[in-house]
């Protein structure tokens, strides 16, 4: 990992660009070693034979490989499933909240839908249970769904109610390790965070799993399948952060109302107990633009100010006022004060957080500015927040992620942590009065150019959240520098 380099609570320091090649370097030779060692796939076959790891070996351990989902060996039929509509009749509210959330949509997302088109092309459809598995787990183990159901009109469900409340065990921490064990006879066991919970529709079993962040990690852990590489790993970065030390779980931050609210009393039926919280079904993220694409704008907005509450931005001025002429470095200081991964997590091909820094004079003419998008992209030389995935020939992989086979670099802030990026610019000489400094801190779930080309022109336009921003003075003295 090459996250080892850098320690939890410490920021890096970039100087220009310099430091982010030696580093880069660095990545590289470490996964030069580390594949010498490691890697059992040579040459192109690794879509022919893909390798078990040792562990999975044994025969039906992984019935949906390469997903490591498992049914405890049933043969699971769509009736073993209700509709999300059918618990809708007792929890209103949940399912409002759970209907606008990004798991709802995992099947019918059109971002998820164009990449698995291309990765199953490209893989002779050799990784389609592994993407099902976490992104439908009822159609990969009940319906047999595969990528040529995009065209057709029943839609199996996302990652639904139906999906978590049968999850009654997990066999690992990633690649979708759940046990799904729908009932089949009798009344349908619901698995939940209470002992005390009795429902005339089901049975209620306790499940102190639900509650823990183990839970999501069988999802949001992804490794590559054939070659291990890890490519999200949300679950990994809060594991080894303070908020697994004090117990701070994935259902505190996104299982409650939204940023600095922890409870939401009520009931979560009508013939139910009143609760000193319910846990909410929102599961805000940050990914706006899905949100806008669905019609939810109410959504949206929970993504925008839980992104607002994950950083905080500082301009760190020079001590001594500079002077016209002169070449002048400002630090800029971003940290993770809310997110209990890093930021950003999860997606890596897409989620990129980023500084957009400018520098006018007090007539508002730009002398200097670094983090505009260009073509889509953010432009060259950009401070960004980002992982670069590789593939064997060290060329940065952007959307063809069968193709991943180490990580080039990793910028992204961890949690509790921060990082200082600077910026070097020219003071002109005979300016006028001190330069003002303006940092936006940006974020978006992908580029303007990633889903341009996954999608098509103009199938959706991305927004730019601004997480952040600040604005300081920068004193220049005139005199002193009209001398030289
Ligand atoms: C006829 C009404 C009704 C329907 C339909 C219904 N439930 Fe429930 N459910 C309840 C009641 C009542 C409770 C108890 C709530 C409490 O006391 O907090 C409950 C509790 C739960 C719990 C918490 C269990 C625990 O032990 O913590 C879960 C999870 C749950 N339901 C899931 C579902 C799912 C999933 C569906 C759809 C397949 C569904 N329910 C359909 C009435 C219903
Ligand atoms: C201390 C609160 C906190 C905890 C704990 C936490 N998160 Fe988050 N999470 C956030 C905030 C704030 C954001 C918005 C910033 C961002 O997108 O990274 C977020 C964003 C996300 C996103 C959107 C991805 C992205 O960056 O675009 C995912 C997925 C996610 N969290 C999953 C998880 C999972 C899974 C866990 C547990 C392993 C978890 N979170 C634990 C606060 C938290
Ligand atoms: C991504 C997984 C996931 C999905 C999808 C999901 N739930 Fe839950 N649900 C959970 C978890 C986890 C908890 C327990 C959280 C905690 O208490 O820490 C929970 C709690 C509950 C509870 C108990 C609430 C309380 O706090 O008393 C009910 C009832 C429930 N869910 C019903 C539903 C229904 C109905 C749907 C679909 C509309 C649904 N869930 C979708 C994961 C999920
Ligand atoms: C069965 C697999 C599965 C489980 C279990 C699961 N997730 Fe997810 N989750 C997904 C998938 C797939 C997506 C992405 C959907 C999409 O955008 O296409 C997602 C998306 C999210 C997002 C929105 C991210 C964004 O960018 O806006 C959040 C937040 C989240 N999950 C939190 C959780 C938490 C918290 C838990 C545990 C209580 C959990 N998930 C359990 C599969 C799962
Ligand atoms: C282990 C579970 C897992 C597997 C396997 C998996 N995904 Fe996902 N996927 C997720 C989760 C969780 C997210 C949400 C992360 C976030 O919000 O950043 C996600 C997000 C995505 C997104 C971003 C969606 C958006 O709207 O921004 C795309 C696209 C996607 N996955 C495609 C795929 C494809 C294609 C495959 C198979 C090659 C795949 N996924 C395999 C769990 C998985």
């Amino acid at each position: 990992m090459p996250n080892k380099n850098h320690s939890r609570l410490i920021g890096r320091t970039f100087i220009g660009r310099g430091p982010v090649l030696r580093s880069l370097l660095l990545f590289l030779f470490t996964f030069i070693l580390a594949g010498i060692s490691v890697s059992p796939l040579a040459g192109n076959d690794k879509w022919v034979q893909p390798e078990r790891s040792a562990l999975e070996k044994t025969p039906d351990a992984m019935p949906f490989y390469p997903s490591r989902a498992s049914t405890q060996g049933r043969h699971l039929t769509p009736e073993m499933f209700d509709s999300a509509e059918t618990c809708r009749g007792c929890h209103q509210e949940i399912y409002r909240q759970w209907q606008g959330s990004a798991m709802a949509q995992a099947w019918i997302d059109p971002i998820y839908q164009a990449l698995l088109q291309r990765a199953s092309e490209a893989t002779d459809a050799k990784v389609d249970n592994f993407c099902i598995g976490c992104h439908s787990p009822i159609g990969m183990t009940a319906y047999n769904t595969t990528p040529a159901d995009f065209r057709k009109p029943f839609t199996p469900p996302g990652v639904s109610c139906e999906v978590c409340h049968n999850i009654s065990a997990v066999s690992g921490n990633d690649n979708g390790a759940y046990v799904l064990t729908p009932s089949d006879n009798g009344k349908r066991v619901k698995f939940g965070p209470h002992r005390d919970a009795p429902s005339p529709y089901h049975e209620s079993n306790y499940s102190e799993l639900l509650t823990k962040s183990e839970f999501c990690a069988v999802c949001h852990n992804v490794s590559h399948p054939f070659n291990s590489t890890p490519i999200e790993r949300t679950y990994d970065e809060w594991s080894e952060s303070a908020y697994n030390e004090q117990g701070i779980q994935c259902q505190d931050c996104h299982m409650t109302p939204g940023p600095g609210v922890t409870i939401n009393p009520g009931k979560s039926a009508p013939m139910g107990k009143q609760r000193d919280h319910i846990a909410s079904h929102h599961f805000t993220g940050g990914n706006v633009t899905l949100h806008k694409h669905f019609g939810q704008p109410e959504m949206a907005e929970r993504a925008r100010n839980m992104l607002r509450s994950a950083a905080t931005i500082e301009v760190l001025t020079p001590k001594q006022s500079l002077l016209g002429g002169e070449l002048a470095t400002i630090k800029v200081k971003v940290s993770n004060v809310g997110a209990g991964h890093k930021i950003p997590t999860g997606f890596p091909e897409g989620r990129e957080m980023w500084v957009d820094f400018k520098v006018t004079d007090s007539r508002g003419n730009l002398i200097y500015r670094s983090g505009a998008i260009r073509n889509g992209q953010t432009e060259s030389g950009t401070r960004n927040f980002k992982v670069y995935l590789g593939d064997k020939h060290n060329d940065v992989v952007e959307l063809n992620v069968w193709e991943v086979d180490r990580v080039l670099a990793d910028t992204r802030i961890l949690p509790k942590g921060y990082a200082i990026v600077d910026y070097t610019f020219t003071i002109p000489t005979g300016i006028q009065g001190p330069l003002l400094l303006n940092a936006d801190l940006n974020y978006w779930p992908f580029s303007q150019k990633l889903v341009d080309e996954l999608l098509g022109p103009g199938k959706i336009e991305v927004e730019v959240v601004r997480m952040t921003s600040v604005t300081q003075s920068l004193a220049v003295q005139l005199q002193l520098a009209q001398k030289q």
